[in-house]
């Protein structure tokens, strides 16, 4: 093992490991046992790396504000996602969610939701019985790829094989089967490239057939290829649209399912969603941010390329390159002040969380803080919200289930659920 990065002073070492460097069974109750041993700032030594969680007040203030340029997200994500996606997915990218959503509005993508949620609807039927999170990742699938492949794709005779290489794609198995990575390394990740392959030629094949522009969040996309020449530009348009896509189904069809569960389980909550009068008018966009919130299982992770002094309000740290920094949201969105277990949406006043009163915001994360909060929020709360007045507006849904509970190995994102 590689000299480890140096923390000084150097907080208690948990006798603990991350889930794709060792099973460890339940990673809430792993990392939550490190935090009650040693206190809300500690190490995880793992593997070849060393993580220094923060859970304390002032330490996520600092876990958020910390510059990109000293401990940067995107290379702590790019190697968690990189044990499962193929490097080359990664490489020459034009578009980011940031530049896409920063420059739509709502109405580049609105037509193309309401689109989606159609066609699912009209696969119902009264007396049906769906299994919950796979209505929602079919659901997710037409959402996302109606927005940004282009509505047209819904009609393509090639949508069941274009899904089913996204599936077997699919990053964010990268922290909902984290111990699977093995075998996907074993393999050199030939299923992936295999279904990258798939998933390429589909979509530049529909791509190519749009014969003129139609204002929506593909023309955009497509706009930042016209210097390039073919086959570049097809494949350049077509990664784009993949990694835009499997970066929604990461959160977006799974904060759904929970959205539709809690309703469900909570009868006079859609009562007034269904009325959906007065101040009842946002409510099911709260509903969407309760369930997120409950459900959020997304650890965060910075990698530090520049020493960072860290305070966690009780001393400094200094934290050399190569560690990395963490924080992980089961473990303060439900335990931050009495009463957060509970489902409440009237605790989100609009977009802000009002109840218990008094709480720093970053307590409680459902998407995100400071610069690198979610750029797809707007269209999540959209397409959750839409699909929720939708889906309940036309149909009663009754629980088939007992609970409903979480993959116990899961370790990011929004969590699945582990049964039916
Ligand atoms: C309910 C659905 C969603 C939830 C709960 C969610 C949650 C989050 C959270 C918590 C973060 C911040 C992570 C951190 O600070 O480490 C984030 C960032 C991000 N999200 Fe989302 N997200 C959702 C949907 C989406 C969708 C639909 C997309 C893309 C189409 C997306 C793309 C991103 C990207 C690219 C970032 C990183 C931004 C940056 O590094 O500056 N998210 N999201």
């Amino acid at each position: 093992m590689s000299e480890l990065p140096t923390i000084e002073p150097l907080p208690p070492v948990a006798d603990c490991a991350m889930p794709w460097d060792r099973p460890v069974g339940d990673t809430v109750a792993a990392i939550g046992g490190a935090r009650a041993e040693c206190g809300d700032t500690f190490v995880i030594d793992s593997g070849e790396d060393r993580y220094l969680f923060l859970f304390s007040p002032a330490g996520l203030r600092a876990f958020y504000a910390v510059p990109e340029k000293q401990a940067s997200k995107g290379v702590a994500d790019a190697k968690m996602l990189m044990r499962k996606l193929p490097e080359e997915l990664f490489q020459g990218r034009r578009i980011t969610p940031h530049e896409l959503f920063d420059r739509s509005s709502v109405s580049a993508y609105l037509g193309a939701l309401e689109e989606a949620i159609s066609r699912q609807l009209a696969g119902l039927n009264p007396g049906d019985e769906i299994e919950l999170f796979d209505f929602s990742r079919r659901l997710g699938h037409r959402l996302g790829l109606a927005s940004w492949a282009g509505r047209e794709i819904l009609d393509s005779d090639e949508f069941g094989e274009l899904t089913d290489a996204l599936d077997a794609l699919d990053g964010a198995e990268a922290f909902v089967a984290p111990t699977r990575m093995r075998e996907v390394a074993l393999s050199g990740k030939a299923a992936e490239r295999e279904a990258l392959a798939r998933a390429e030629r589909i979509l530049s094949r529909s791509v190519q057939g749009r014969r003129s522009p139609r204002g929506d969040l593909l023309d955009e996309i497509v706009s930042r290829w016209d210097d390039a020449a073919e086959p570049e530009k097809r494949v350049g348009v077509s990664r784009d649209i993949i990694l835009l896509h499997l970066a929604s189904m990461s959160n977006l069809f799974a904060a759904l399912g929970w959205t539709l569960v809690h309703l469900v389980q909570h009868p006079r909550i859609l009562e007034r969603v269904r009325a959906g009068d007065g101040a009842d008018r946002d409510l099911a966009t709260r509903c969407a941010l309760e369930s997120t919130r409950i459900a959020q299982r997304s650890i965060m992770l910075r990698a530090v390329l520049e020493p960072v002094a860290v305070d966690d309000g009780s001393r400094t740290y200094r934290v050399a390159p190569g560690a990395t920094l963490a924080t992980f949201l089961p473990l303060t969105n439900l335990v931050g002040a009495p009463g957060l277990d509970a489902y409440d949406p009237d605790r989100w006043r609009g977009p802000r969380l009002a109840s218990p009163s008094g709480l720093p915001p970053e307590a409680v994360t459902s998407f995100g803080h400071g610069p690198h909060s979610c750029p797809a929020r707007p269209f999540a709360l959209t397409a959750m919200s839409r699909v929720v007045e939708r889906l309940f507006g036309t149909f009663d849904l009754e629980p088939r289930f007992t609970q409903a509970t979480a993959p116990p190995e899961q370790i990011g994102g929004v969590a699945r659920s582990a049964e039916p």
